[in-house]
């Protein structure tokens, strides 16, 4: 199993400051660093566009995780590569070419990941395993920071772990939603890797001491 990878969603992290954000997690040791695009449509939310990420990048050799929650991806995968995304995420739900929106992804020099929401199947994920580099599986209604992670979501990490397993393949296993030292380390038994928090890292008393305990997962 790969080992417990920690990314800070910079979603709960002051926006009149999103540089401090990052040089926080940079200063513990961290590698990557969660960005969540939300349009106002696929969620009820609205977050950053590419020019936030580009002007973020200046501050931060952080590898970007980019979650894009939009209802069609595949007009914006260029101008997010461009801004310094390392990693971009598609949603299951919006119809849109998802298969070609994946090697987009990968042609602009990006890895590329798959999104399910909690209604979502992992039986959606199925077609495209082999052509990803992380599945997320989401463990709240995506569009806000600070919701109550939803248990019902393991099982769903546990076929995709398995599946993962069974057919020898090595993409990543992300969380995102909820995520806390008391919900995390269940979803480590189910099989993910990879921890997108943002409430429990950027408003705990001292994040140093979360990114410590997540380490030991
Ligand atoms: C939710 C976002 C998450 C969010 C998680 O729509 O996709 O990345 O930042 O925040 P917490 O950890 O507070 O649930
Ligand atoms: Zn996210």
């Amino acid at each position: 199993m790969l080992a417990p990878l920690l990314a800070p969603s910079i979603l709960a992290s002051d926006h009149a400051n999103l540089a401090a954000g990052a040089r926080l997690v940079g200063s513990l040791g961290l590698q990557w660093l969660h960005v969540d695009i939300m349009d106002g449509h696929f969620v009820p939310n609205l977050t950053f566009g590419p020019q936030t990420v580009a002007a973020l990048r200046k501050h931060s050799a952080l590898f970007f995780d980019v979650h894009l929650m939009l209802d069609e991806p595949h007009r914006f995968v260029e101008p997010f590569a461009q801004a310094g995304a390392n990693l971009i995420s598609i949603h299951a739900e919006p119809a849109y070419d998802h298969a070609a929106t994946l090697a987009r992804i990968r042609a602009l020099g990006c890895q590329c990941g798959l999104v399910l929401n909690p209604g979502t199947p992992a039986a959606a994920a199925e077609p495209f395993l082999s052509s990803v580099d992380l599945v997320l599986v989401m463990t709240v209604q995506p569009g806000f920071g600070g919701q109550t992670f939803r248990h019902d979501m393991l099982p769903k990490i546990a076929q995709l772990g398995r599946w993962r397993s069974e057919r020898g393949l090595g993409f990543r296993l992300e969380v995102d939603g909820g995520v806390d030292l008391a919900t995390g380390p269940a979803c480590r038994a189910a099989g993910a890797d990879t921890f997108v928090i943002g409430t429990a890292f950027f408003g705990a008393p001292d994040p140093a001491a979360v990114a410590r305990a997540i380490a030991t997962w």
